[in-house]
């Protein structure tokens, strides 16, 4: 499962540090390279040498040994590793993580590497509870880290609650859930419209939105990165178009109207990201507009809702609306899902913090057509495009 997979793992300073040598066991079992850093602390529960007879390879602990040929090793792999495994993650190394520390050679070793990281968490339960803990996990996990809840029972200080580390067997499923390389959408088309509309007052002048475009990026970025063949109408942004995508750039909503019937039929799944302006002025004026009285009348008409028609016209497709409120989230959401024909609306409300137009994150919820309703907590809008991926996969699949 894991052949050829280079897996760094972090252990930390926590009494659960010995059921890491069974982690490792069986990552190696799975044909991973695995290669050990430990805290000093991990020294006192269980020494450097069991872990590199388990893992075949010597041990980094301390950064300001000998420079050896394996330590510069360890470090070459912080760029190169496919995962980084932090288990036990104690309080301190996730409050080092979370706040940029790198002062011995495991939380260095992790601010250096761009591979993903999981951390599972395993300490005693007030500790685990604690605010500034919590905190520090929720500002990691918007930066893209993974998380394992850790399980609930007896305590190695004696007392019962959350906080012991997960069972080795689960851990190694969770990484093999990381690493497998995703191309469940091979061979589906997949059309995305992202941004917001501009609608022309004059030759210099447009009504547009707040929207940046960055959630339907994320998706197109994502949805190719699985191996999906992507087609992105995109209003004007400022954002880097994805490797592997097609993209095709719109100003109005007449526009994108043409380009998203253009490539209906062919499409698999539909997903529309984009900020449509409902009303466009009813005629463009043909040169600028002079500042000539105290007051300006602009007359707008209503401009097509692309998603309502493509409800009406849809046939195999799967189709994914977005709604971002201000009011009533659900009633709206819930109305929209119904009245466009959809598969699954995402809603957001966009006065929450964290949530709204522009920003990294996105707060969502995910309403179906058979009724159900999924609350997702706040992450990054590109772990909100692999989610919103994933409930796809699932839906493509009935
Ligand atoms: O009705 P409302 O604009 O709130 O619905 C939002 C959803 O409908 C989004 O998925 C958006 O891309 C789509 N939409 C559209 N055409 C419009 C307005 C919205 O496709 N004219």
């Amino acid at each position: 499962m894991l052949k050829g997979k280079n897996i760094v793992v972090g252990v930390a300073g926590g009494i659960s540090a010995y059921k890491v040598v069974d982690v490792v066991s069986r990552l190696k079992k799975q044909g991973a390279n695995i290669y050990v850093i430990m805290t000093k602390a991990a020294t006192n529960f269980v020494t450097p040498l069991t872990f590199r007879e388990i893992s075949g390879h010597p041990v980094v602990v301390d950064m300001w040994a000998e420079a050896t040929n394996w330590n510069v090793e360890h470090i070459a792999l912080a760029s190169r590793a496919d995962l980084f495994l932090l288990a036990p993650a104690t309080g301190n190394i996730i409050g080092k993580i979370a706040n940029g520390i790198a002062d011995d050679m495991l939380s260095t070793t992790v601010m250096a590497t761009t591979a993903p990281i999981l951390m599972v968490p395993a300490m005693n339960t007030n500790m685990y509870l604690n605010t500034i803990v919590q905190q520090n996990i929720s500002k990691l996990t918007q930066l893209d880290y993974y998380f394992m809840d850790p399980d609930c029972g007896k305590l190695a200080c004696g007392t019962e609650g959350v906080g012991r580390l997960p069972e080795p067997e689960a851990i190694v499923e969770k990484v093999i859930e990381i690493l497998k390389t995703n191309h469940d959408f091979t061979g589906k088309k997949i059309l995305i419209t992202a941004g917001g509309t501009q609608e022309a007052i004059d030759p210099v002048r447009y009504i547009g939105n707040r929207s940046s475009g960055k959630m339907g990026y994320a998706l197109a970025e994502v949805a190719a990165h699985r191996g999906a063949k992507v087609t992105l109408i995109s209003g004007p942004t400022h954002l880097v178009s994805p490797p592997g995508v097609t993209i095709e750039f719109v100003q109005s909503a007449s526009q994108m109207q043409d380009a998203v019937l253009a490539h209906f039929a062919e499409s698999d799944i539909v997903i529309k990201a984009a900020a449509v302006a409902d009303y466009r002025p009813q005629s463009m004026s043909e040169h600028k507009i002079k500042k000539t009285g105290e007051t300006l009348h602009l007359i707008l008409e209503k401009n097509p809702d692309i998603l309502l028609q493509l409800g009406h016209l849809k046939k195999h497709q799967i189709l994914v609306g977005f709604a971002a409120e201000t009011q009533d989230l659900l009633v709206h959401a819930q109305d929209k899902l119904t009245r466009k024909n959809l598969d699954m609306i995402v809603a957001n409300d966009v006065t929450i913090p964290g949530a709204g137009f522009n920003t990294d994150t996105n707060i969502a919820k995910l309403l179906y057509r058979d009724g159900r309703i999924e609350e997702l907590p706040q992450m990054s809008k590109k772990r909100l495009a692999e989610v919103i991926l994933d409930k796809i996969h699932i839906e493509c699949r009935k």
